[in-house]
């Protein structure tokens, strides 16, 4: 983890704080210097994750939220003086894309697509006033290369590529977007992943685990903490000239540049 302190007097917003990706985004930013607001449905995970981060000498604070619901995600971010957005939340769950009922892919359009529509819209005043903002959205390596198994999620992924490209084109200088996509990487999500699949085929977790590690020139997951070292560059000062990007974490598994 980097020693740089180049967020100082920065206010984050973390979106999916309570685990996974995001957690380890908010321990990355509050490195270095961000205050963090850490976004999430589940409070008692959330204040976990406030007093490790305060443990460590770092400023944070939990926001209760649920992505689903954009009213309510538009007024839980009611005048927060936020500069960097990271949009992550959770994946939607998997299977064959012509098996998933059509409000599956809107409930997933509705987590995704618009609460970062709404994020954005609530948080690009402040973000254009000070000249500052870094906007970074989790999503997938599905969003370039489809993942079998996971009809909805390659779906919306893309969806979100498309939606993050289009607002590069239309943010103000100084307030950049990208989206990072991750590969395998070992949280509860890849561990969820991993047992439906392991009960649809007839096999193990430990065997899809091989599987999965086997497509992976690395060799092995990732951990959280790499990812979110990448997402704390693209939210820093550095970083500044890195727009409109998809970037993937993923040990070089995808096989297109
Ligand atoms: N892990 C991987 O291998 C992998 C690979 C490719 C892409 N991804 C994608 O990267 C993202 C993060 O993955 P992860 O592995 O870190 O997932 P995770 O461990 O399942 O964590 C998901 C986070 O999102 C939050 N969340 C879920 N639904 C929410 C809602 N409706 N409102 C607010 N927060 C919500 C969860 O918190 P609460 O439950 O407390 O709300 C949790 O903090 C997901 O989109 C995932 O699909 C992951």
């Amino acid at each position: 983890m980097t020693s740089t302190r180049d967020l100082e007097g920065r206010t984050a917003l973390v979106c999916g704080a309570s685990a996974g990706i995001g957690r380890a985004t908010a321990a990355a930013l509050a490195a270095r210097g961000a205050v963090v607001v850490g976004l999430a449905r589940r409070a008692d995970r959330l204040a976990t994750l406030v007093a490790g981060i305060r443990a460590a000498g770092g400023d944070a604070r939990a926001l209760e939220a649920d992505m689903d619901d954009p009213e309510g995600l538009a007024a839980a971010v009611q005048g927060l003086d936020a500069t960097v957005l990271v949009h992550n939340t959770g994946g939607p769950p998997g299977g064959r894309l012509l098996d998933d009922p059509p409000s599956k892919l809107a409930s997933a359009f509705q987590r995704h697509v618009l609460s970062a529509q709404v994020l954005v819209q609530a948080l690009l005043p402040t973000m254009t006033a000070s000249g500052y903002g870094r906007i970074v959205c989790v999503t997938s390596t599905s969003l370039r290369e489809p993942i079998p198994g996971l009809g909805t999620s390659n779906t919306i992924r893309a969806a979100m590529g498309g939606w993050a490209k289009t607002l590069s084109g239309e943010l103000p200088p100084g307030v950049t977007i990208n989206t990072v996509m991750p590969g395998f990487t070992d949280t509860d999500r890849l561990t969820s992943l991993m047992e439906a699949r392991a009960a649809r085929e007839g096999t193990t977790p430990d065997a899809v685990r091989a599987a999965f590690i086997a497509q992976v020139p690395e060799g092995r997951l990732a951990d959280p903490e790499e990812t979110a070292g990448v997402i704390a560059f693209l939210c820093s000062p550095e970083a500044a000239y890195v727009r409109g990007q998809a970037i993937a974490v993923d040990g070089g598994r995808l096989r297109s540049t």
